[in-house]
């Protein structure tokens, strides 16, 4: 294959991404860019590969939310916390549920640039170009705050940086030592799922305190008292992504310095494209969209010029097809995946396959359909022999009224209470847990079996 650089993308068919009309400005951004130190280490993106190569082989799971656009006017310590602890919790209930190691990445520190279904948007008889995400222009509906202005760049990077510090000060710094298990619930509504969580809460302290009793504590406590904690983002702005991109002194080899995990949207995974061409030369993890239109083509010549060397952990397939048409698409990616002997990552995007317009006008989701695309993709994989190996989730710690349904049910009425994300609707706290409880049923369920057929 040629040889890569990291401004190879720029000789490639280039989709989503702004034109920006100040071009010295943009130069001069990217050479600041290009000073700064990057956002997270190599050694930190080969554990992560590593971990990621487990789940692959069901010995691990991937748990991955956030965001689905982060914003600048929602920036916050609360915020970060808040996404950061419901994403504990759910990882608790998966661990304790399915008992395998839960691999925590959040769409966070960095999920900033958004694709767009059009490229203008029409309000009032007037016509704008389309929000694309804080860091390329505004979400306000003016003319001014369309236009993509690069500086916005420098705060997206600040504004990754603070929140990175603060979720590795979370993860090694106490908040998320094991024996924090039920801290982790205050402050929250009360909710059905609220109170299975203390069901599996006290679980575990009593466990916990069965093994200080035992005398085992000591020996695992830096594993109980920290987690590891990943960051990904869609690579979308490649001007951004070029500039943070780091030779690995190790291995002299480059590292995307934005973020651990790095994925390619549905609409930008073009296989001659810029984006597939970014990613392909970076060490890190790369996670790749598959949607409906994805064909066995496609994601031959993908697999082909991502992982070439058939790496574990290096590819992650989010499959996002939509409830109910899970069984047309996955079985043939599935197959493609089997007659190139690749290894991925399968794991399950419930959200973007289910976006819908409600009656009240707000852009939804309903948790129906988002439970209904899980148990999909693991009926499939039951069927097909291979392992469903994680989940990926538009997310929030805070009690948005975005997607309709779940437990404490969100009603279209309901909506316009406390719609508050910046693009797609997310799953609030309550909702995300219920999803966590469905997945590590799933999860207990196929571990069952095979521990049945094991025995027979
Ligand atoms: C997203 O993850 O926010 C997104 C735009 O997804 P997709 O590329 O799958 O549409
Ligand atoms: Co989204």
């Amino acid at each position: 294959m040629a040889e890569w650089a990291k401004s190879a993308w720029r000789n490639k068919p280039r989709v989503q991404m702004p034109d920006y009309p100040d071009k010295d400005a943009l130069a001069a951004v990217e050479a600041q860019l290009a000073k700064y130190p990057p956002l997270v280490f190599a050694g930190e993106v080969r554990n992560l590969k590593a971990s990621l190569g487990q789940a692959a082989r069901g010995e691990a799971f991937l748990l991955q939310g956030g965001d689905c656009a982060e914003s600048f006017a929602e920036f916050s310590a609360d915020l970060i916390r808040d996404t950061f602890k419901v994403m504990l919790q759910m990882a608790m209930v998966l661990t304790y549920g399915a008992k395998v190691p839960v691999v925590k990445v959040g769409r966070m520190a960095g999920q900033f640039a958004k694709p767009r279904s059009a490229p203008t948007e029409v309000v009032g008889g007037q016509e704008l170009p389309s929000y694309r995400g804080d860091i390329i222009n505004g979400f306000d509906f003016s003319a001014g705050d369309r236009i993509p202005d690069p500086e916005r760049m420098l705060q997206a990077y600040t504004q990754a940086a603070a929140t990175l510090n603060l979720v590795r000060a979370f993860s090694h710094g106490g908040y998320a030592n094991v024996h924090q298990v039920h801290a982790w619930t205050l402050g929250f509504t009360q909710s059905d799922e609220a109170e299975r969580y203390r069901d599996v809460a006290n679980r575990i302290s009593d466990t916990l305190d069965f093994m200080r009793a035992a005398g085992v504590s000591d020996e695992n406590a830096h594993t109980l008292q920290t987690v590891d904690f990943y960051t990904s983002h869609e690579a979308l702005l490649l001007e951004y992504e070029e500039a943070l991109c780091r030779v690995d002194s190790t291995t002299g080899l480059p590292v995307a310095g934005s973020g651990h995990l790095i994925w390619i949207g549905d609409r930008t995974r073009n296989p001659d494209g810029a984006h597939v061409e970014f990613c392909r030369g970076v060490q890190n993890p790369i996670g790749l969209k598959c949607g409906p239109t994805m064909t066995s083509d496609d994601l031959k010549a993908l697999m082909a010029r991502l992982n070439p060397e058939n790496e574990a952990g290096r590819l992650t397939l989010i499959t996002r097809f939509g409830a109910g048409t899970v069984g047309d698409h996955l079985p043939r990616l599935i197959r493609t995946v089997q007659e190139e002997g690749a290894n991925v990552l399968w794991t399950c995007d419930p959200m973007h396959g289910n976006t819908i317009k409600s009656s009240s006008g707000y852009k939804t989701r309903p948790f129906d359909s988002v439970l209904r695309e899980v148990r999909e993709f693991f009926e499939v994989h039951n069927s097909e022999g291979t392992i469903p190996g994680g989940v990926h989730f538009e997310m929030t710690g805070k009690d948005v009224t975005e997607c309709t349904g779940g437990v404490r049910a969100v009603t279209d009425e309901n909506l316009s209470d406390r719609y508050h994300t910046a693009c797609d609707p997310r799953l609030n706290a309550s909702q995300s847990l219920e999803l966590a409880f469905l997945v590590a049923e799933e999860l207990s369920a196929r571990r069952g079996s095979h521990q049945k057929a094991a025995a027979v």
